[in-house]
């Protein structure tokens, strides 16, 4: 894999709470992509290939109650490293930029931050799941996690979004520390805000990237 910097495609991806407005966003940027004529991956996880969709539903099956904490973090990084192999990295590789709905800072927030899951460990089973690629920018849309859950149907609700209010607000709790962490590769954008204002505020960012990348290809 090439090292981020020495690619002319990006990727990119968005995390946050439920019902903020990642896979509205992350559509919306895939259009914008695709009426520029660039080729354009948009995938999301758990998902993408036919394996980690097949791990997905174990995931988020309801009657999966018993699932331990453990094979939950086991599971979401599986399904990761086939997305990952699969597709991600041959999409880059071959000048498509990917938009994903969701990736590794999910399973930090949500399997460490919310259940717990030892940071380290985390750590290092994302590294060798990913082969560590990490993306070139991860949007966070923050919004009160009482907020994302109102916006989605209950009777609809999946194993996750079926946690208590106070687990939500772990996840929001622990994307925020990550976001701080990561200042240069992490975007925080106000979930309240109108799609359109969410929108145009991503299409800056990323068209500023894009700008530092070009000048600074042009330098060397
Ligand atoms: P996520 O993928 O983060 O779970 P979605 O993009 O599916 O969230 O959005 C959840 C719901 O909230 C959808 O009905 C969507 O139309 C709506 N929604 C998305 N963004 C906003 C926003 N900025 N303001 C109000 N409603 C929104
Ligand atoms: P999904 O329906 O895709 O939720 P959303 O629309 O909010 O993205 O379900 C994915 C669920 O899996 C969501 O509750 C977050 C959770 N998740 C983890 O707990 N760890 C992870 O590493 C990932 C990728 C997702």
């Amino acid at each position: 894999m090439k090292k981020n910097r020495d690619r002319k495609a990006i990727f990119i991806t968005f995390e946050g709470i439920e019902g903020c407005g990642k896979s509205t966003q992350a559509e919306l940027l895939a259009d914008y992509f695709r009426k520029q004529n660039r080729k354009v991956l948009l995938t999301r996880e758990p998902g993408g290939p036919g394996i980690s969709e097949q791990i997905r539903s174990i995931l988020l099956d309801i009657d999966n109650s018993e699932m331990l904490a453990e094979t939950e973090m086991l599971l979401y990084m599986a399904s990761r490293s086939q997305h990952t192999g699969e597709w991600i990295i041959p999409a880059l590789e071959s000048g498509t930029n990917v938009i994903s709905d969701r990736y590794y800072d999910s399973s930090i927030a949500y399997q460490g931050a919310a259940r717990k899951i030892n940071r380290e460990i985390i750590d290092i089973i994302i590294k060798y799941a990913t082969f560590g690629l990490m993306p070139d920018i991860t949007f966070l849309i923050d919004l009160p996690a009482e907020k994302g859950l109102a916006r989605i149907k209950k009777e609809d609700a999946d194993r996750l979004e079926s946690e208590s209010i106070d687990f939500h607000r772990k996840v929001r709790e622990g994307f925020i520390r990550i976001a701080r962490e990561e200042k240069k590769r992490y975007i925080i954008l106000d979930g309240e805000n109108s799609i359109e204002e969410i929108q145009s505020e991503i299409l800056k960012k990323i068209n500023e990237y894009e700008g530092r990348r070009d000048e600074t290809e042009q330098s060397q």
